[in-house]
């Protein structure tokens, strides 16, 4: 069976009902299949994939290259999921012109619905030109891992005076153009505050429930980057602990000689 994609006007009927939007990033198309079998709304191709696909410690050196990659491969996965691709770091602060066409890098060569990008009112002129030439753009505030190093680390943002800068920015996002914002690791009052200040969804990780929508790192959410568990995180299975067992008794049959048995090998007819 397949089912009608999810748009931007679907995720904009569901904020106005009041349903919570999903979100789950993926970087492959067996994953993305999955997840989208699932049935959540939107996959995110994340610059994540810095950290749990690539081994860094931080998003940073991810290319456009490498988004387009992933983008592409996760686009023929999913047949349901609206799909957002991350720009990259230093895809988008350089200037107008080159933010388009790595945007539209994402959407023509990778098959994306629409892009993503952090920080605030900085990005306003970008984001309101972007949408008029019909690029949508999801933005991202609190904790913006591309500038982990100016901030010194990847803590709670938005406590004490940041938190009326990071409402003010996400009215700038909206009027700009914006048609969400992802909400990354601040204080569940201010998550609240945003989301009642601003008339397009929020998506929070990190930020508490009263976001209109949750992301999360999909090999985070599945346990299989088990070492990593920050205060927010919920982990619905422990696919890590599951992978180490099964390549284990692999492991162990191959050196018995116990696999392949017959049942798995082939006789002359
Ligand atoms: O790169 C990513 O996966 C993200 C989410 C954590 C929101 O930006």
């Amino acid at each position: 069976m397949t089912s009608k994609r999810v748009t931007l006007n679907s995720l904009r009927a569901m904020y106005a009902d009041g349903t919570p939007i999903t979100v789950v990033t993926a970087y492959d198309a067996t994953f993305a299949r999955l997840i989208d079998e699932a049935g959540v709304d939107a996959i995110l191709v994340g610059d994540s994939l810095g950290n749990v696909i690539q081994g860094h410690d931080t998003t940073v050196p991810v290319t456009m290259d490498e988004m387009v990659y992933h983008t592409a491969a996760v686009a023929r996965g999913a047949s349901r999921a609206h799909i957002i691709a991350d720009m990259p770091f230093l895809s988008y602060g350089t200037g107008v012109e080159s933010a388009i066409v790595n945007a539209g890098r994402l959407m023509k060569e990778g098959n994306a619905h629409s892009v993503k990008l952090e920080g605030g009112r900085r990005f306003a002129d970008l984001i309101q030109r972007m949408t008029s030439i019909g690029i949508p753009v999801m933005g991202h505030l609190g904790l913006t891992p591309q500038s982990v190093h100016k901030f010194g680390g990847f803590g709670v943002r938005g406590r004490g005076d940041e938190a009326e800068a990071i409402i003010e920015d996400a009215k700038v996002l909206e009027e700009a153009g914006a048609y969400a914002i992802v909400l990354e690791m601040v204080p569940r009052d201010l998550a609240r505050a945003v989301t009642e200040a601003i008339g397009i969804p929020t998506i929070g990780i990190g930020a508490g429930n009263a976001t209109s929508g949750q992301v999360l790192v999909s090999y985070d959410l599945l346990g299989i980057n088990d070492s990593f568990k920050p205060r927010f995180l919920k982990r619905y299975a422990e696919l890590g602990g599951a992978i180490r067992g099964a390549v284990g008794d692999y492991v162990n049959e191959v050196r018995q000689r116990s696999y392949p048995d017959d049942e798995h090998s082939f006789g002359d007819s």
